[in-house]
């Protein structure tokens, strides 16, 4: 069991701080996912949790124990990184054993149990003799976990530990991570991934980072379906969300800017200046005949997936095409005029100051401004 807070956590590396205030509050058991941009100092706060980087603010509680002077073996935190690191020229047995033989009032027949118990939860037994190099990236990266299992830890760290793997082994060490998850369902477990799929499907909770502070914090679905902010809906979902600019209409609605469209938002109280609306490649559909369309614009370029087509539309709105996702194989010539529609509840809005606002939909269509 191991309930992690972390009160106004800072980093800073000389006079540069890459970590400004961070609140986080984990409890036992949970499994929680990093994701943000590169830089953005997901490592550096994993390995501040590990003990690896020292706090230069703040407090980071294990049980209500502040753990800030402690050593990760002291705080029971095992951590797996990108590159396996592995002692080449042991097995794998003995590289799984390795740690736990150093410590003191191990004994032989206790790290065999641990290491064989470890081998067994990620399938290597059969590889315990073998040296590392005769394994495949995806079965070294299971001794690297298996090597942290055998501590016994109580909070799990991972650092991008399927990144250099393949698509296929990704997949299947991603599964292996969630069924471990399930086995020690008492282990709080970080996880830093880049991989959109990685974070939705692993994660109890997703934390967003951005240039060292904390964006968001939620499920993956309450990311998905209700950002905090623009940083969010763009940082969660691939391909990423549309924004668009919207204006005032001058009668209490508003309109996409540039476009003849409106949106049947009311004005929430005191609103001015420039909004955005916001909207998901794949809650966009092509309009019917006679039915009015959200975007309308001309196809710039189609990518057929097999099981869905990205089609980008130009819309003149703004620099970046607008992307839909449609259903199946869809053949469009390159320049014909493309009608779009969405559901009016899967619209989010955003203000100026890029924070979501969430006003009463007016009605459940849009409808030409006119
Ligand atoms: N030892 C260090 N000394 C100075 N700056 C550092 C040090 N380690 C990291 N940084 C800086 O801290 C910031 C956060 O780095 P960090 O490695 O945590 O990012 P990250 O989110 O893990 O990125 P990536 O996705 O590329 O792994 C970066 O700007 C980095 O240059
Ligand atoms: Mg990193």
């Amino acid at each position: 069991m191991a309930h992690l807070k972390l009160t106004g956590v800072q980093k800073r590396y000389g006079a540069v701080e890459v970590l400004h205030d961070i609140n986080l509050d984990i409890p036992s058991g949970e499994f929680v996912v990093f994701v943000g941009p590169s830089g953005c100092g997901k490592s550096t706060l994993l390995r501040t949790i590990a003990g690896l980087e020292e706090i230069s603010g703040g407090t980071f509680e294990i049980d209500g124990r502040v753990v800030n002077e402690e050593t990760p073996k002291q705080r029971c935190v095992a951590m797996v990184f990108q590159s396996y690191a592995l002692y080449p020229h042991m097995s794998v047995y003995d590289n799984m054993a390795f740690g736990l033989s150093l410590e003191k009032g191990q004994s032989k027949s206790e790290i065999d149990r641990r290491v064989r118990e470890a081998a067994k939860m990620l399938q290597i037994e059969s590889y315990l003799d073998r040296l590392p190099k005769a394994l495949s990236g995806g079965q070294r990266q299971r001794v690297a976990i298996g090597r942290a299992i055998t501590r016994d830890p109580k909070v799990f760290l991972f650092d991008e530990p399927l990144s250099n793997l393949d698509a296929a082994l990704r997949v299947q060490t991603r599964i292996e991570i969630a069924r471990l998850h399930e086995r020690m369902p008492n282990t709080t477990m970080i996880y830093v991934t880049h991989d959109q799929v990685e974070a939705m499907t692993l994660a109890d909770r997703i934390v967003v980072l951005n240039k060292g502070h904390v964006e968001q914090v939620g499920t993956p679905l309450e990311l998905y379906n209700d950002p905090d902010n623009l940083f969010v809906a763009r940082f969660i979902g691939s391909p990423a969300m549309n924004i668009l600019p919207l204006a005032a209409d001058g009668s209490g609605g508003w309109v996409l800017k540039g476009g003849r469209l409106r949106v049947p938002i009311s004005s929430p109280a005191g609103a001015g200046g420039e909004f955005h609306l916001g909207v998901r490649p794949e809650d966009l559909s092509l309009a019917g005949t006679g039915e009015d369309a959200l975007i309308e614009g001309q196809v710039a370029l189609t990518e057929d997936l097999g099981e869905v087509t990205l089609v980008y539309v130009d819309v003149g709105l703004t620099d970046e095409p607008v992307v839909a996702k449609l259903p199946g194989s869809v053949t469009l010539q390159r320049g014909a005029n493309l009608r779009l529609t969405a559901s009016a509840d899967k619209l989010r809005f955003f203000g100026a100051d890029g924070r979501a606002i969430r006003p009463p939909l007016a009605s459940t269509r849009f409808a030409a401004a006119g």
